[in-house]
């Protein structure tokens, strides 16, 4: 599950200092994704989903308000929480961050080392995992000598090799052709089939026509649409309408928008605002098994 709270986003003015940045690249982002959901996140370059997704993969810290992905709200996570928690995040941005020195074999690997899984055990997931985005035979391949779309497929089987409870992807079919595209999104599907949470940022409208899921469309860093709406039954006709009131400012904004999760977690003092203004995707709450 993710959960945002009016959460807004400032990054700190390369000049003029944190304190200095005169609006905030995120804002009033109010949402909860249950587990086992599938979302595409859309909007125009610049619109903030790139920055979204670090906030949801815990790489980046909002400014304000809170954000809760899997069971733990980042305001009361400790520093040492988070690995672990990255560990259960799998992520495809768009630089593929491949060790240049290990093969294809070693970088879908070393998730799985990381977490300490055994030599033998990890063979045949990793073997399978290359061969599902088509790189069966270029195993012991440096990233160097692989193509742009070649290392693409190889971090994608990076992200997913650990079965992640939650999976991001930022426009993750950019640099493939319409058969490995094709692929990708099968692949994406079965995470999600098998209870992963998915949020996959695309420009692609044909990619969205052909997997429905919800969508959630930025611009400006704002919400404008979510699309199924929630059913004002469910959600409260406020919670729709708070859902699209940027304009509503809860005075809690902080002055350091600098913000990267290593760092000493910040004030959550926003948090209680923006409980009352949550917005709530429709549909049966799934079971909340993944929590912790
Ligand atoms: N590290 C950064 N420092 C300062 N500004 C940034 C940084 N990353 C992104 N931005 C700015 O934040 C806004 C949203 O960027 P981004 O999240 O990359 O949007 P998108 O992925 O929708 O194109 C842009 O105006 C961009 O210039
Ligand atoms: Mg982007």
């Amino acid at each position: 599950m993710v959960r945002f709270s009016q959460v807004g986003l400032r990054y700190p003015d390369p000049v003029r200092g944190a304190a200095a940045g005169e609006r905030e690249t995120l804002r009033d982002l109010s949402f909860t994704l249950p587990q086992g959901s599938f979302t595409w996140l859309t909007g125009p370059s610049g619109a903030g989903k790139t920055s979204l997704l670090r906030m949801m993969q815990l790489s980046l810290r909002p400014t304000r308000g809170e954000v809760e992905v899997l069971g733990m709200p980042l305001s009361r996570a400790r520093r040492a929480d988070l690995p672990r928690l990255r560990r259960r995040i799998g992520a495809v941005f768009q630089e593929f961050r491949l060790l240049p020195y290990l093969t294809a074999f070693d970088n879908v690997a070393l998730p799985l080392r990381l977490a300490g899984r055994p030599e033998a055990g990890l063979r045949p997931d990793v073997t399978e995992m290359l061969r599902w985005v088509g790189l069966d035979g270029r195993e012991e391949a440096l990233p160097p000598q692989l193509s742009g779309g070649e290392q693409q497929r190889v971090a994608i089987a990076r992200a997913v090799v650990t079965r992640p409870s939650l999976l991001l992807a930022d426009e993750p079919t950019g640099n493939l052709d319409a058969a490995q595209a094709r692929r990708l999104m099968m692949l994406l599907e079965e995470m999600n089939r098998l209870g992963a949470t998915v949020v996959v940022a695309t420009h692609s409208r044909d990619l969205i026509a052909q997997h429905p899921g919800h969508v959630m469309a930025l611009e400006g860093g704002r919400i404008v649409s979510l699309d199924p709406w929630p059913h004002a039954a469910e959600a409260g006709p406020e919670t729709a309408a708070a859902l699209l009131a940027g304009e509503v400012d809860d005075g809690s904004a902080l002055e350091d928008g600098s913000g990267d999760a290593e760092e000493a977690p910040g004030p959550g003092d926003a948090v209680e605002a923006g409980r009352a203004r949550r917005g709530v995707w429709p549909g049966p709450r799934p079971p909340e098994a993944d929590l912790g």
